[in-house]
């Protein structure tokens, strides 16, 4: 792959995709990592006398303009990182866009709207995505490719630009890639790996090619009642997707068989209804109870105080971990806990560690911790996994046409 210092950029309009898909809460942005992460690569561009043109996807508006994901608020966040004004298009490939970036001088940037406003981003359809990338390509000379989070997304501006410019990859993304290859093909033991979030069915891929690699795989988060309830648990009226049991099942099995241990919560946070992430009001039903005894009636929210310990002590012999999705209702106090006690596992620990997604990255922020204190937080979550699970991703493999 070619890096940005095999391009000449001076003078030119250079498209960098970034992925500046941030959380917002009431049109704030609550996590700001994704457009730190990438500020450093339109930085360099600029210094070198480029005409930049930021572009990213935020959020999953359904192809038309959508007030509630215009990245309006990343273009302000965006200035005050680089110290320097960017100017905002209002549309994507529009009037605005090309009168934006008519008035670029070398040195400037600007950022487009978010590109799901034109249905041609996401556009299953080859001939649909071309034509939108075709009028992106119209806009600039040369791209580089720095959204590392979107690189499994077969998009037009992901997939289809690339090969319609020169371009390069982008320091985010080549950092991110040289990290996950240590995950992959030079490996330190043990290898410990902690998974959470809502949904076994999205770390099904992944789970499949860790049974080949890990050493000890640590299920939290809402995935975890799947698996309880795979050992017959009662999970009360915790998430789970009971078409997903026989696939856990067979992972147990196969753990057994290649000496893969799986460790799941031995209690849980509980409440009867799920908390108010916007009061963030108390819990009144709040207990915890063993993880084979959860009450019909109540949904677990987070990892108890000895499956906290338990997790640590399952930590802190790694010498390799990466963590994927909290393994608790972190957004909210009483349920917090559990996620904050994976991320000091991690901060005690002499491993190599890699918080691989978007919802871990920014609960290592939000509670708090100092994130320079980890190995590397990756920008990516899906991408992340599905590089991991040994998927040709989109976005690299056209990077390296
Ligand atoms: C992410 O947040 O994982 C990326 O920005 C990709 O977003 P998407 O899942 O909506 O494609």
């Amino acid at each position: 792959m070619k890096t940005i210092e095999d391009l000449d950029v001076a003078g030119k309009r250079v498209f960098v995709r970034a992925d500046l898909n941030v959380p917002l809460s009431n049109g704030s942005i609550t996590d700001d990592g994704r457009i730190r992460a990438v500020a450093p690569t339109i930085a360099k561009l600029l210094q070198a006398g480029a005409k930049v043109i930021v572009a990213s996807h935020l959020g999953r508006p359904k192809g038309e303009p959508d007030p509630q994901f215009s990245l309006a608020p990343v273009a302000v966040r965006l200035g005050e990182i680089l110290a320097a004004p960017v100017s905002f298009a209002t549309d994507t490939v529009g009037e605005s866009a090309k009168a934006t970036v008519a008035a670029l001088a070398d040195g400037e940037v600007t950022l487009l709207e978010n590109l799901r406003f034109n249905a041609g981003e996401t556009a299953k359809d080859d001939a649909e995505r071309g034509a939108f990338a075709d009028a992106l390509a119209g806009l600039a000379d040369l791209y580089v490719g720095d959204g590392f989070g979107a690189v499994h997304r077969k998009h037009a501006s992901v997939y289809d630009l690339p090969a319609r410019l020169p371009h390069a990859v982008g320091d985010l993304i080549a950092t991110e890639v040289g990290v996950l290859k240590r995950l992959t093909d030079e490996v330190e033991r043990p290898y410990v790996v902690v998974l959470g979030g809502s949904k076994v069915s999205d770390k099904v891929g992944v789970i499949d090619n860790l049974l080949g690699k890990a050493d000890r795989i640590l299920i939290g988060g809402g995935m975890a009642y799947t698996f309880l309830a795979a050992l017959g648990h009662e999970v009360g009226i915790s998430l789970l997707q009971k078409d997903q049991i026989p696939t856990v099942l067979e992972y147990l099995e196969r753990g057994k068989a290649n000496g893969v241990e799986f460790v799941l919560p031995v209690d849980v946070s509980v409440s009867g209804s799920f908390p108010d992430l916007k009061t963030l009001a108390p819990v009144a039903d709040f207990e915890v109870v063993d993880a084979d005894k959860i009450p019909a009636d109540k949904e677990g929210l987070d990892i108890g105080p000895k499956s906290r310990e338990l997790f640590a002590a399952k930590l802190a012999d790694a010498k390799t971990v990466f963590w994927n999705g909290p393994v608790g209702v972190f957004e909210h106090p009483a349920f917090a806990e559990g996620t904050k006690a994976v991320a000091q596992a991690l901060l005690d620990s002499d491993a190599f560690t890699v918080v691989g997604g978007g919802d871990s990255a920014a609960a290592v922020r939000i509670l708090g911790f100092d994130e320079t204190k980890f190995g590397h937080i990756s920008t990516g979550g899906g991408a992340s996994l599905e590089y991991l699970e040994g998927k040709t991703l989109p976005g690299l493999a056209a990077l390296e046409g």
